[in-house]
């Protein structure tokens, strides 16, 4: 099979496509005809050996796919050859097969198709999780979502509104990405820009919920933006902790979290799918419900074939991405 090799960490723009032997499934796990592959903003971090968890050399990159099982391992049980299924792993999805956990593995209904499964996959996970078990974000609660561009920010927009958030507020850098936010879903959408000021997220926030501030913040972002953010917050507010796209980590003062009541809440998705993968299970029925009800309709930036998985990276790299890059396979 072709797969994406790592064979050492390295800069990504190094690594290759290869030729390479066909998995076989061992106990539980099934090997998957991989038609769709969503990339994420780790897989170029984990390429380059500077993600929190680094796969044994070589290895393919890629932690969420679509396709159809075309082999099982002994002991699999509710699964068929051919079944459509969504996967999720830490590394291997980008490659024609991939040898998953039947765990890992959730039934993509009638309806869905390949592209659609794989984009509805970690970052919607990731964005259910913060904002239902994270932040316990309550009907009528008002949720700001920074990086509201990207795909932990689109995703994090649409659940929020359908969980009956409201406000739904994002931040962007560009102004040619507001539209984007909006079409998720926000109903305002702040142009933070480069300049942030401190008080910009707070004075936003204040106009947007008649001066309380917000329940909830959703950041994919850090640095100025999350502390800027962390002033956002109304009495008794949550800001959920999901990832430093902007390359820094933002130091959180304790003096706020005491004089207001609030709480900053971290966010490591794979210990759900590791410890509690029932409910990953549940949330990813949930998505594909909401879904075909019309709730949440991934954003997909653009749709690449296997060998132009560069193309992905450095857009994720560049904070260049409008939602998803989806890589296809034949
Ligand atoms: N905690 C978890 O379990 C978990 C799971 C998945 C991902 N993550 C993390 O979440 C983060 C975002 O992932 P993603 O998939 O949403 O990535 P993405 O699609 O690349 O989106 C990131 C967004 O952040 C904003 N951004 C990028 N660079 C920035 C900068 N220098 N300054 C300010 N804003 C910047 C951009 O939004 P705008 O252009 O709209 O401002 C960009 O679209 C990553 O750090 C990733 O590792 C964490």
């Amino acid at each position: 099979m072709k797969a994406v090799v790592v064979p050492a960490p390295m800069e990504f723009e190094r690594v290759f496509v290869a030729e390479i032997p066909d998995p076989v499934p061992g106990r539980g796990e099934v090997v998957i005809d991989v038609a769709a592959v969503d990339t994420n903003y780790p897989d170029f971090l984990v390429i380059e050996g500077k993600y929190q968890f680094r796969p044994p050399p070589p290895f393919s990159p890629g932690k969420a796919a679509a396709g159809r099982i075309a082999a099982l391992g002994a002991g699999v049980g509710g699964f068929a050859i051919g079944d459509h299924v969504a996967v999720q792993v830490e590394y291997g999805a980008y490659a024609e097969k991939l040898c998953a956990p039947a765990a890992q593995c959730f039934p993509i209904p009638d309806g869905v198709d390949f592209e659609t499964a794989a984009a509805l996959g970690l970052t919607y996970q990731t964005a259910h999780f913060a904002l239902a078990e994270r932040a316990r974000l309550q009907a009528g609660e008002s949720v700001l979502v920074l990086g509201g561009s990207g795909g932990i920010g689109t995703a994090a927009i649409q659940l929020a509104r359908a969980f009956g958030a409201s406000p739904v507020i994002a931040s962007v850098r560009a102004v040619e990405d507001a539209a984007i936010a909006r079409a998720a879903g926000a109903d305002v959408v702040i142009e933070a820009g480069a300049a942030l000021a401190p008080d910009d997220f707070r004075d936003a926030a204040r106009a947007a919920t008649g001066g309380r501030g917000v329940d909830v913040v959703i950041d994919p972002v850090g640095g100025a933006y999350g502390t800027a953010a962390l002033r956002a917050l109304a009495w008794c507010g949550r800001l959920v902790v999901i990832g430093f796209a902007s390359g820094e980590i933002p130091d959180f003062r304790a003096n706020y979290l005491l004089v207001k009541n609030i709480a900053v809440l971290g966010l490591q998705w794979s210990d759900y799918r590791e410890r509690a993968p029932a409910l990953v299970a549940r949330v990813q029925a949930d998505l594909f419900a909401r879904h075909l009800e019309g709730q949440l309709t991934p954003v997909i930036d653009s749709r690449l074939p296997l060998e132009e998985f560069k193309v992905a990276l450095r857009a994720l790299r560049d904070g260049a991405v409008q939602g998803k890059i989806i890589l296809t396979l034949p």
